[in-house]
């Protein structure tokens, strides 16, 4: 696994670049279905890169991309799930805080993720049972209790339903807390928990390219994860993410 990972970040990074070096025009964009839900040719481009490079490292392996019509089953043998720009938002507006994120499964079980932020140069990556690392060096969630913790949230901006239940739950943790921040990222703001710089992070609506890579790093850095009813998440379909420090309010 650890060859495997040394050549998914290589090619990460290589796709990094291509967001750094990136050149917005008024054409780069397209509406998807959804809420503020865009598209832009560098998502496809960065994608079909991933899914070359990645199928060279592991030819077994089906690939699960965001941009992809098909999307194959997870749930035999390996599976790379992959979001070749999570933040496509900030992405469009130049706002530097998106990032690539690559999962792979086993039999739909995490084996590996990488989540790389090429703003910062920031790779979160883990391997299951080895611990999570920022750019080789290990990482862990923060002991702190909510009073005195960070809570990041994400709005589900695509599912105009959630906006009231999000907003509200949000509340409720910003009387809890110290502050609330919304980044833009989903794969950015679990790396943040597991990083030990924010204490939790909730969403009510995600897909699996969101969090598959970054809930294995929060988890091999000492978090807990789950849906927000505290039930197991899943990587067929989407649903909501509860991840946190572990530490008890
Ligand atoms: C989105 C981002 C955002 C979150 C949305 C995601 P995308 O991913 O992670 O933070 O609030 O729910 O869909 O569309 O930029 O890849
Ligand atoms: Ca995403
Ligand atoms: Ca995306």
């Amino acid at each position: 696994m650890k060859k495997i990972l040394a050549e998914t970040e290589k090619l990460m990074r290589e796709c990094g670049g291509i967001l750094i070096s990136a050149t917005r025009t008024s054409d780069m964009v397209t509406a998807k279905e959804g809420h503020a839900n865009f598209v832009t040719t560098y998502d496809k481009a960065v994608q079909e890169r991933l899914r070359d490079g990645l199928l060279k490292i592991l030819p077994e392996a089906v690939f699960v991309g965001e941009e992809e019509d098909l999307h194959a089953s997870i749930f035999k043998g390996y599976a790379f799930v992959v979001d070749p720009i999570d933040g496509t938002t900030n992405f469009i507006r130049d706002y530097k805080q998106s990032c690539i994120s690559v999962a792979l499964l086993k039999d739909a079980e995490q084996v590996m993720g990488a989540v790389y932020n090429p703003y910062l140069d920031e790779m979160f990556t883990a391997v299951k049972g080895e611990g999570a690392y920022l750019n080789g060096e290990r990482i862990h969630v923060s002991s702190l209790p909510l009073s005195e913790g960070i809570v990041i949230f994400g709005t589900a901006p695509y599912y105009q339903e959630l906006n009231k239940r999000s907003f509200d739950m949000a509340y409720d943790y910003f009387r809890k807390s110290l502050d609330i921040r919304r980044s833009g990222s989903s794969a950015i703001d679990l790396c943040s928990v597991a990083a030990g710089r924010a204490e939790v992070f909730f969403e009510l609506r995600l897909s699996p390219w969101d969090y598959a890579a970054g809930s294995l790093i929060v988890r091999e850095a000492g978090g807990k994860v789950t849906t927000v009813e505290g039930t197991e998440i899943s990587f067929d379909k989407p649903c909501s993410i509860l991840a946190t420090n572990g530490v008890k309010e």
